[in-house]
């Protein structure tokens, strides 16, 4: 027997889902889905079957056509959930589960009409990875599992459902009922499997990619990523023609806990990248690419979430400079750095969380999320880019996309593919110091343009009295303007906070990476004037890479903490499971 991903019960011996048949019965009142999953194993097995649950009421579970069959749930690991052991009988093909999932379900955030823009109708939105999917599914809940699916989705009339899969028609199912059927004809990772319900409409973006948005919302998101297909046209380039059909995206309400989700054919998207001015749309390049880097070649588990998240950053940077240039680029690459110290600076305490190849026993990959496997990862695969060529790099990108197709594969698997087909280039960029030891190996590439060192240079000067002119301001792009903030000193005076706020216009930004940078600095300060915008975004927004220094930022005075109490208090009810446990941790720290 073995067990080959920590955060899952899969066995090894155990024969392997191959496609799920899934119904769900929305019920907004009490908060749960009434589902039923079908588990086609393709052949005919026998014997235990071990999947993996957390807060679901199991009901029954049948043979179709033969009947019920012996089940027993495990007692309940904090991490993991609770076992479902089925004993499969002598010719089992497919093996049906009737459930309940929690209304604390970590994948499923149910929302008050008042939590949309449009303040109308509830809505519902999944997030499987890392480990959630067995909140809303039960399932062999690791990428080393990869099923197909098809879905039927009964929701209140006058709703939409949205899912990770093709749409496969629509009809009214009894009264005040409509049902939507979908498919998923590849083979995916559960973490992929991704549903929402909402008033939603769409604007076609180009024949093969529409937007998804409240009413509210669809016109302003339809403008800001009207450069999809452009996008797209420069990662085939980089990867091979687009591998599932359609892509389309979806804007959610400001609660989404994650930038961005690259759920296949349905990218999930947090409404702050819709800045008015498209200068967010990176990362829409991201889960762009991960549609490759993640979601056709993925990590057997998130002990090797890097070879997800290092690939595509570095995919996402390169599309980057296709489109705007090497000094976009390196602008990226400093914002990277800056968020790559902040993490490293947040695990100084557990440098076993700072190599890439993680060992994950025991520990909730919630918790180990950080921008390392992002960042490092990158520096990595730019590493052996650098090392190796561009030409070669893209022959070997082409080939490792070839060779690992719609599987999931390990860092190991990864280290002896490169061996082959680069022979000796592990060994010259010191990839062990990258995958096991902490830190940033000192060798890392460094991305240097001129103007990110003037923009470096300037800052630097700020203690001295150094300050941007007029015409220089002027001429800021956002990422500009953001990569300046970043590299201001972290705790500046109230005074200078005036003078930043007035010469930058910074409380009214539309940019929420500038806002929150922003908002960060003047809360360190205890700059009072800050406090009304600082609570508007903690009430509205969930996303946790703003919660965090936001909320991180008020632990510095009295004050401040005070402040952020009152709103966590406050903000809490409206915030997803994820955002709050991450907050809480936050004021954890704070001094008493
Ligand atoms: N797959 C991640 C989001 C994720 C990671 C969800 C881990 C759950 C667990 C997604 O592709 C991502 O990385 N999003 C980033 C944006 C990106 C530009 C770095 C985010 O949400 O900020
Ligand atoms: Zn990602």
């Amino acid at each position: 027997m073995h067990r080959p991903d920590p955060h899952s019960f899969y066995e090894t011996s155990q024969p392997k889902t191959r496609r799920l048949r899934l119904k769900f019965g929305v019920d907004f009142e009490r908060k749960r889905i009434e589902g039923e999953a079908t588990l086609e194993f393709g052949d005919a097995v026998q014997g235990d079957l071990d999947l993996d649950t957390k807060g679901l009421e199991i009901l029954s579970v049948k043979v179709p056509g033969q009947g019920p069959i012996p089940w027993s749930l495990g007692d309940e690991d904090a991490i993991l959930g609770r076992r479902l052991r089925l004993a499969l009988p002598a010719g089992t093909r497919e093996v049906a589960v009737q459930y309940l999932t929690s209304p604390e379900a970590m994948a499923l955030q149910w929302l008050d009409p008042a939590q949309t823009e449009g303040k109308q109708a509830p809505f519902l939105f999944s997030q499987c990875q890392q480990i959630h999917a067995r909140t809303l599914v039960p399932c062999q809940d690791t990428p080393v599992v990869r099923v197909s699916y098809q879905a039927e989705v009964t929701v209140p009339e006058g709703l939409t459902a949205v899912m990770s899969a093709g749409p496969a028609g629509d009809a009214p199912a009894g009264p005040g009922r409509h049902a939507f059927r979908f498919t998923m004809p590849q083979p995916i990772p559960t973490y992929l499997l991704a549903l929402a319900v909402g008033r939603l409409e769409s604007r076609d973006l180009s024949p093969r990619s529409r937007v998804w948005a409240e009413p509210e919302t669809v016109a302003a998101a339809a403008w800001e990523f009207a450069g999809v297909e452009d996008m797209i046209l420069k990662a085939e380039g980089l990867f091979g023609a687009y591998p599932w059909d359609r892509y389309d995206m979806l804007v959610l309400p400001p609660s989404f806990p994650y930038g961005g989700m690259e759920n296949p054919r349905m990218t999930f998207l947090t409404p702050t990248l819709l800045a008015g001015d498209r200068s967010l749309v990176d990362v829409v390049a991201h889960e762009l690419a991960h549609s490759w880097t993640g979601n056709l070649v993925t990590n057997a588990s998130m002990e090797h979430f890097w070879l997800n998240e290092g690939f595509t950053v570095w995919a996402e940077r390169r599309i980057l400079r296709i489109l705007h240039g090497t000094e976009a680029e390196a602008l990226g690459w400093a914002m990277g750095q800056n968020a790559l110290e902040e993490s490293l600076d947040r695990f100084k305490a557990e440098p076993h969380l700072t190599v890439l190849r993680l060992h994950l026993e025991g520990i909730d990959p919630d918790d180990a999320f950080s921008s390392i496997p992002y960042e490092k990862g990158a520096r990595l695969v730019a590493a052996l880019e650098r090392e190796v060529g561009e030409e070669r790099f893209h022959r070997f990108l082409r080939d490792y996309m070839d060779a690992f197709r719609f599987t999931s594969i390990t860092t190991e698997q990864f280290c002896t593919f490169v061996d082959q087909q680069l022979p000796g280039a592990l060994k010259a960029v010191g990839a062990d110091a990258y995958l096991h030891q902490p830190g940033l190996p000192e060798t890392a590439p460094v991305f240097q343009s001129g103007q990110l060192d003037r923009l470096a240079a300037l800052a630097e000067r700020w203690a001295e009295g150094g300050r941007p002119t007029p015409d220089q301001i002027a001429a800021w792009t956002p990422a500009e303007l953001l990569v300046y903030l970043q590299k201001l000193p972290r705790q500046v005076t109230q005074a200078d906070c005036a003078w930043l706020d007035q010469h930058l216009a910074l409380m009214g930004r539309g940019n929420y990476e500038i806002l929150v940078e922003w908002l960060a600095l003047a809360a360190a300060a205890d700059y009072e004037p800050a406090f009304p915008r600082i609570r508007e975004v903690l009430m509205k927004v969930g996303r946790m890479k703003y919660l965090r220094p936001l909320y991180g930022a008020l632990g510095g005075h009295a004050r401040t903490r005070a402040l952020a109490r009152e709103i966590f208090a406050a903000a809490s009810p409206g915030y997803h499971g994820l955002s709050r446990r991450v907050v809480q941790g936050v004021l954890e720290k704070y001094p008493a």
